[in-house]
């Protein structure tokens, strides 16, 4: 029996911009994952989804999950394979966590383990990327990189990945606003967006990266004030790329108004997952104001200090 699990992630500053060639930052969500648990069988390779009512997919189906093993099978020059694997996360679905990046590289990594193969975090990011185009079209990479490597990442699309360091430990609250959201939609729709206003919408992509450029060197220097009211001014742009919606904003007031240091929508938009950086003394209380605003969930993260 084979025993793999990746995290979920969640996009600090950047995202949107990202896809555009501008710097962001990413990190991984160590408690929040999908976990997969293969062996051998008598019969053609399936999956077995838990959390989608234990739904069975063969490798050779029309499923994102089949193509991603199919795609794994290939790389590793195998014809077919007689296993089983199971897959389920605590990851929510749709919400900008992750969960399809997470749930492609266990899949990935459990068929290597099985067939005793060694595929490096680089040529599973590869094809982690590939069913990410599945899911979201013309995603930027940062999703998959951040979950294959599980660790903090400032990324520029097509650029080696760099790592950061981070003076004090982050604290954040990720609040669900509970609404699914297709990640694919909000990116084509920024895409419509830039091709019909580019006048508006590069400058407005370009501050985005400035954002993640200041906030790489507030970590560094563990400026957390700075790195909240960065937060802030990324959300507020993020909301001109109209990503943001009324539950998003709802919750970024609650946790300024119950005195976050920074809050922002985090990934896809439009639904899905905020986040709130906070401090020992004013987490239970930016928790209540979240939950109060609206939020289903309130999960909580530490972001640990780190050198390069
Ligand atoms: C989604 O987590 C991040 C986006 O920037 C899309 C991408 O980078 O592919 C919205």
């Amino acid at each position: 029996m084979i025993q793999v699990s990746a995290p979920a992630k969640i996009i600090l500053f950047g995202e949107h911009a990202v896809v555009y060639g501008q710097a962001a930052i990413a990190v991984p969500i160590s408690s929040l994952r999908a976990e997969a648990h293969a062996e051998f069988s008598r019969d053609k390779l399936s999956i077995i989804a838990r959390d989608l009512d234990n739904k069975i997919i063969y490798f050779d189906g029309d499923d994102p999950l089949a193509e991603t093993a199919r795609l794994t099978l290939k790389k590793l020059n195998l014809k077919a394979l007689q296993a089983k694997i199971i897959v389920q996360s605590n990851i929510p679905i749709a919400s900008g966590l992750g969960s399809g990046a997470a749930i492609s590289t266990v899949i990935i990594r459990a068929i290597c383990g099985l067939t005793q193969n060694n595929l490096s975090n680089q040529e599973i990011n590869k094809l982690v990327y590939e069913i990410e185009k599945i899911y979201h079209g013309t995603p930027s990479g940062i999703d998959n990189t951040v979950i294959v490597y599980e660790e903090a990442i400032y990324f520029v699309r097509e650029q080696p990945i760099q790592h950061i360091a981070n003076e004090k430990p982050l604290i954040l609250l990720i609040g669900n606003t509970g609404k699914a959201s297709l990640t694919k939609i909000a990116v084509g729709d920024v895409r419509k967006l830039f091709e019909f206003k580019p006048e508006h919408i590069k400058p407005v992509i370009e501050k985005i990266g400035w954002i993640a450029q200041s906030a790489r060197q507030a970590m560094q220097n563990g400026d957390i004030q700075r790195l909240g009211q960065l937060m802030f001014d990324n959300h507020a742009l993020l909301q001109q790329l109209t990503v943001s919606s009324p539950e998003l904003d709802a919750l970024v007031v609650a946790a300024k108004d119950a005195s976050a240091l920074g809050a922002k929508l985090s990934g896809g938009g439009r639904g899905g997952n905020m986040i709130a950086l906070v401090t020992d003394d004013t987490k239970a209380q930016v928790k209540q104001a979240l939950l109060g605003a609206g939020a289903v969930q309130v999960y909580e993260t530490t972001i640990a200090k780190s050198d390069l």
